[in-house]
């Protein structure tokens, strides 16, 4: 299979690079390098796979460009993940977010829908597509909130909400990805992400929380090593999917793209992997035999209290379940976020 990943040098994007040029897969990437670590990731990917592969440094906004590439590689399965990721970025920069994430994302449906209309297209959205869930009756126990109604966790039927200019940008492009198999009968699959962790991220206070407070847990080491800062109080809770079971989710549907064209899927690590900040710091702490240092902020706005994806549609259409146990994932991020500290000094 031949494969094209925009944003094919962020954390996503060199985990699935990786993964399928492992399988000898022919794999393009398309990256503006906009990111802290994607040149990092660039290089390790070809200190990994040498000239395996091949990359073209371009701009998801240049339409003239996308379609260039997509005509001249005809990709057979498109993973887009180039995206603005940060929900702070797009309070700061809207126009800058939606540019990048919803004409982005037009940029490439267009581009497949007139050169490679045969491909599969696999977008990443988010669960921010759904709003605050403020509507939906939440429980607190003594380290996390919890919502009884939903004991799975929460599905695709959810009322869609964009809430943020990133909740509302990935919302239109998520729409747009789906309508046009409706519209143009184009083999579209939407992966609607919680939280999601794993070597190559580069984790900011603003993007990839895991990451963020693995590094503050190393910091905690240092007995005299600030107090860090969290907003709320703590007991929100996400499910998180380490990268590895994430990379098989896009390829078990690249595999049944007859069976999920058209598809959307909550995708997370599931109840069984759901964790509130206080439980994670609770985790980081028995590795590291540190107590986590820190002081509470306000809320964030829009900010969920419970973010737990129901996977059983991605289970029964893909075959697929995350493997990865957040003790397990937690050890690799902190072997990760070790290695970022001892380089790039973190
Ligand atoms: N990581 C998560 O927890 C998470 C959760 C929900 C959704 N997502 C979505 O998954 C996708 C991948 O996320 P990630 O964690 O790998 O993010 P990332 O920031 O690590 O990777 C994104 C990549 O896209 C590139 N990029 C950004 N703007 C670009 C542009 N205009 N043109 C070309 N390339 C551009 C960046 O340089 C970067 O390499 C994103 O679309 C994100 O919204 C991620």
């Amino acid at each position: 299979m031949s494969w094209l990943i925009t944003g094919g040098c962020g954390f996503v994007g060199t985990n699935l690079a990786h993964a399928l040029l492992t399988q000898g897969e022919t794999v393009m990437v398309l990256d503006n390098l906009s990111r802290r670590g994607s040149r990092d990731n660039l290089e390790w990917l070809r200190s990994q796979h040498g000239s395996d592969w091949r990359f073209v440094e371009a701009d998801i906004r240049d339409d003239d460009k996308v379609a260039h590439v997509v005509q001249d590689t005809q990709p057979q399965t498109i993973a887009h993940l180039a995206g603005q990721v940060a929900m702070t970025t797009s309070i700061q920069h809207p126009r800058l977010d939606f540019e990048v994430n919803a004409l982005g994302t037009l940029n490439v449906l267009e581009a497949v829908r007139l050169h490679a209309s045969e491909a599969i297209v696999i977008y990443s959205s988010t669960n921010k597509v759904y709003g605050s869930l403020e509507s939906i009756p939440c429980q607190e126990t003594e380290t996390r909130y919890i919502l009884p109604s939903h004991p799975h966790g929460l599905d695709e039927s959810l009322q869609l909400d964009g809430y943020s200019p990133y909740g509302c940008s990935k919302l239109t492009a998520d729409q747009y990805v789906r309508d046009y198999h409706r519209m143009f009968g184009l083999t579209t699959i939407v992966f609607r992400h919680s939280s999601m962790y794993g070597g190559r991220q580069f984790a900011t206070y603003d993007q990839g929380w895991i990451g963020w407070f693995c590094l503050k847990a190393l910091e905690m080491i240092d007995p005299n090593a600030p107090t860090f800062t969290i907003s709320g109080d703590g007991k929100q809770v996400r499910d998180v999917l380490h990268a590895d079971d994430l990379i098989s989710a896009y390829l078990l549907a690249a595999k049944c793209s007859d069976r999920c064209a058209g598809e959307i899927y909550n995708l997370g690590g599931g109840m069984a992997n759901s964790l509130s900040l206080l439980e994670l710091f609770q985790a980081l702490s028995a590795e590291t035999g540190a107590a986590m240092r820190f002081e509470r902020l306000d809320w964030r706005l829009g900010d969920q209290k419970v973010f737990v994806a129901d996977v059983r549609k991605a289970a029964q259409h893909l075959g697929w379940h995350p493997h990865v146990s957040t003790t397990e994932g937690l050890q690799k991020m902190l072997a990760w976020s070790q290695e970022l500290q001892q380089r790039f000094g973190e």
